[in-house]
């Protein structure tokens, strides 16, 4: 057995902080379900209030938040465009597309990053009928947790709405991003419609997410997380661990950044290992290891009998995840396991 272990698959490992403990022992608790739950409440005012919103709901998962979104904003037949790797299609299968018979348009974005030129390509093509909604997604995920600037999502949401399209953002991660620029939510928030950003990941809260809006899109999304199921009684108990997530772990995600950076520095210096970085990268480290001759899912195993634990990215690819539980001397750690590894072939 490896005398270490370092879970670098995702930052969802996270552990409640003995302050969330705390607090969800002392909440106030209420029947949510008719909006009695004080804790629910404050969470979601909290929410809506860092992003510049109306108003805020609380929905067990991003993916719910997200379907939610997708829901509330759309009717069957509408087109709706999105970045071909967005979680919301890519990761969710598109069970949500083919739940509400919207027509999905993936397009191919560098770092995730759609243009303005390129939505509006999408949106004139012939097989679009209804353009309704263009989703975006900060930080993106899928090519290696890139941090949209502010800019860029004030361009192409203007695009999309001088086409009448509505704009989503799914910011499952966006005070990963929000503390890479040093900017502030709102900043990114002023150009959409909605944003859906989870507490249950680096701001590591047990559960949940918030989708935030206007109020008359979150009394509709409202209605969206009931018919699935998704009210939560007195979800106060983990609400209260999110209050602590957004009052107090935002800042800290910079040193996730660093962590990021220096397992980057260190395994990139190692000859074979190539690492794909974003233009602003936050806490994701995407390693390629093609050079060697290894295949993804080669390199996880070797990994596993050092006790470090990542994603596959195939063909020849890893996602590494720095999150709170990981500290330098893992990525001393890491870097060191990987070279001899490396030097064994
Ligand atoms: C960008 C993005 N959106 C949505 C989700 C879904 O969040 P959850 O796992 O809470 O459903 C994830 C999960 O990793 C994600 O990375």
């Amino acid at each position: 057995m490896p005398e270490r272990k370092v879970d670098l698959r995702s930052d969802t490992v996270t552990l409640p902080t003995q302050e969330m403990k705390e607090a969800m022992i002392e909440a106030a608790l209420g029947d949510d379900g008719y909006g009695e739950d004080a804790t629910v409440n404050r969470l979601q005012e909290l929410a809506a209030e860092k992003l510049g919103m109306e108003a805020g709901l609380y929905v067990p998962s991003g993916t719910m938040g997200n379907a939610c979104a997708l829901f509330a904003h759309t009717r069957s037949g509408d087109d709706v465009f999105f970045e071909e790797r967005a979680h919301l299609f890519a990761g969710a299968r598109g069970e949500f597309a083919v739940l509400n018979g919207v027509r999905p348009h993936p397009m191919q974005a560098e770092f995730g990053v759609i243009q303005p030129e390129q939505l509006e390509d999408a949106i004139s093509s012939e097989d679009v009928s209804q353009p309704s909604l263009l989703c975006i997604e900060n930080s993106h995920n899928g090519s290696g947790g890139s941090a949209w600037t502010p800019a860029e999502a004030e361009s192409v949401s203007k695009s999309a709405k001088a086409h009448g399209l509505k704009v989503h953002m799914d910011g499952a991660r966006i005070f990963n991003a929000v503390v890479a620029h040093g900017v502030d939510a709102k900043d990114y928030t002023q150009h959409v419609d909605s944003a859906m950003f989870c507490v249950s990941k680096g701001l590591s809260a047990p559960v949940g997410s918030l989708l935030c809006g206007s109020r008359s899109f979150i009394d509709e999304a409202d209605a969206v997380r009931k018919r699935m199921g998704g009210g939560m009684r007195q979800a106060g108990i983990i609400a209260a661990a999110g209050i602590v997530a957004l009052e107090k772990m935002v800042d800290r995600l910079a040193e996730d950044h660093e962590t990021a950076h220096l397992l980057c520095a260190g395994l990139e210096a190692i000859k074979g290992i190539k690492i794909q970085r974003p233009p602003t990268p936050t806490n994701f480290a995407m390693v390629n290891v093609e050079a060697l001759g290894w295949r993804s899912e080669s390199l996880i195993e070797k990994w596993k009998t050092c006790g470090i634990l990542a994603n596959p990215r195939p063909p020849a690819g890893a996602r590494l995840v720095a999150h709170r539980h990981i500290t330098h001397e893992d990525v001393a750690y890491v870097v060191e396991a990987t070279r001899q590894l490396v030097e064994r072939g």
